[in-house]
């Protein structure tokens, strides 16, 4: 779903629609249908996600259309753009550079669920794993993880895939085939939440999921909440600055933005209301972690008809979801490798690949030869994953707003928005303004110095 040509001719996307599915194929992924659901029941529910809403809100629209704004005007990668617009020798282009270690720490977690997934496709056509014993599942999906020389190898066969893509540059195909692919995910989503509906503990689960209780919310949760923010909508680390510089001059930036949202906001919503009521139904903790969509999810497909083949098709399609959010990914460091130091594309991608591969060795290891390695509480999965969504994309978030707000400034900002005003839209643009030159920076620094105690 990803546009990757980045040397394709500048101004990439052509039509308004393949913009939008572009954009939405950065953004949906494994976020909607993992992380968000496992987020959710490790942190009490439904004030964890309306802290998340929120965030999104204050937080991530305003951020997306800055660096869209920011990576349509000038047209290059981040570290070009930032070095371009920044007056003297100013160094906000550092941006560029913690993008590309947040998308390598990113992918090294990232990569192995998309190989956990690829396991379960196989998994799933066996039909070894069609079962609402939470007995059964856990050890099913505890004993893929404990294997190592899996963890591994399927890892590498992701990372594989991936570079390949990204190499023939065949992502346009691969944009054609998510375009047509995700509404299927998304029936199937809504079917499953319909099956969902009818199990016992429907009523517990929407309950849980949006009756918020506060007594559970931490400084810690809220700095996860606004982390999510920025993970879900691929922000605070280039991305969108880069597929904002293959945006055309007619789009409208803050609608696209806005639409993006929704409908990743929905999609994540479905996957909670297909998952929470197995999870009350059948006996599962909703706080198990990274592995409650691969413990639940098989219980769910055993209730229906057709469950067999339909759990294939669902992993199947996760895994092209989970594609084009990875190739937006590897985006950043290939084309800053690319441009910045005059690389040939395939070296730049096999480059970015390997330096992918060491630290996602550990987290493909972190659940067995390498359970016993632990940095500041955290195992060597967990480690990159707490690292870049809630250190590195949030401060990536208070440069770009900074910079935006205080730097480029109104003019430039509400120029781009509104399409050098052939849209009238200067009341929303300049709330955008406001936000991103006083609120969004403080907010996003206050929860991070109390989520990271700090203060
Ligand atoms: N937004 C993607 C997801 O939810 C992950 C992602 C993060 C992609 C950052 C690009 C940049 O799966």
């Amino acid at each position: 779903m990803a546009q990757t040509t980045p040397n394709a001719t500048r101004g990439g996307f052509s039509t308004s629609f393949g913009i939008l599915a572009a954009t939405l194929g950065s953004a949906v992924g494994l976020g909607n249908i993992w992380k968000v659901p496992y987020l959710t029941g490790a942190n009490g529910g439904a004030g964890f996600l309306l802290i998340y809403l929120l965030a999104t809100l204050l937080i991530g629209l305003p951020v997306m259309m800055a660096e869209i704004s920011l990576g349509r005007s000038v047209r290059a990668n981040p570290i070009k753009v930032l070095r371009t617009l920044s007056p003297g020798r100013q160094p906000w282009w550092l941006v560029g550079l913690s993008g590309m270690l947040a998308a390598f720490l990113i992918m090294s977690f990232y990569s192995e669920v998309v190989a956990w997934v690829f396991a379960y496709i196989l998994k799933a056509v066996r039909g070894t794993i069609m079962s609402s014993d939470p007995a059964v599942t856990q050890a099913d999906f505890a004993q893929l993880v404990a294997d190592p020389l899996q963890s591994l190898l399927w890892q590498w066969l992701v990372l594989a895939a991936v570079a390949s893509v990204l190499i023939m540059g065949v992502a346009q195909g691969i944009e054609a085939i998510t375009k047509r692919l995700m509404p299927l995910l998304f029936i199937l989503l809504l079917i499953l939440g319909a099956v969902g509906l009818t199990l016992d503990g429907a009523q517990q689960a929407m309950q849980f999921l949006f009756w918020p209780d506060f007594s559970k919310i931490t400084a810690t949760v809220v700095l996860t909440a606004m982390g999510l923010a920025f993970f879900k909508l691929s922000i605070g680390m280039g991305t969108m600055m880069t597929y904002g510089s293959y945006f055309t001059a007619n789009q409208n930036i803050p609608q696209t933005a806005v639409r993006v949202m929704l409908a990743d906001l929905g999609v994540s919503m479905l996957a909670g209301v297909a998952i929470f009521p197995a999870v009350f139904t059948f006996g599962f903790a909703p706080s198990a972690g990274p592995s409650l969509v691969f413990i639940t999810l098989p219980a769910v497909f055993s209730q229906i008809p057709f469950g067999h083949g339909l759990m294939v098709v669902f992993f199947v399609l996760t895994a092209v979801a989970a594609m084009g959010a990875m190739l937006s990914l590897m985006e950043v460091p290939t084309v800053i490798l690319q441009e910045r130091f005059q690389m040939r594309r395939s070296r730049a991608v096999l480059l970015a690949t390997l330096l992918v591969a060491l630290p996602g060795a550990g987290s493909a290891l972190s659940h067995s030869i390498l359970a016993h390695i632990h940095v500041a509480g955290f195992n060597l999965f967990d480690l990159p994953d707490f690292v870049s969504s809630n250190v590195l994309l949030p401060t990536g978030g208070i440069i770009i707003a900074l910079f935006t707000g205080w730097v480029w400034g109104r003019d430039k900002l509400q120029a781009e928005l509104s399409n050098h005003g052939q849209l009238r839209n200067a009341k929303l643009t300049t709330v955008v303004f406001v936000l991103l030159r006083y609120v969004t920076p403080l907010l996003i620094a206050l929860v991070m110095l109390r989520g990271l105690r700090v203060f």
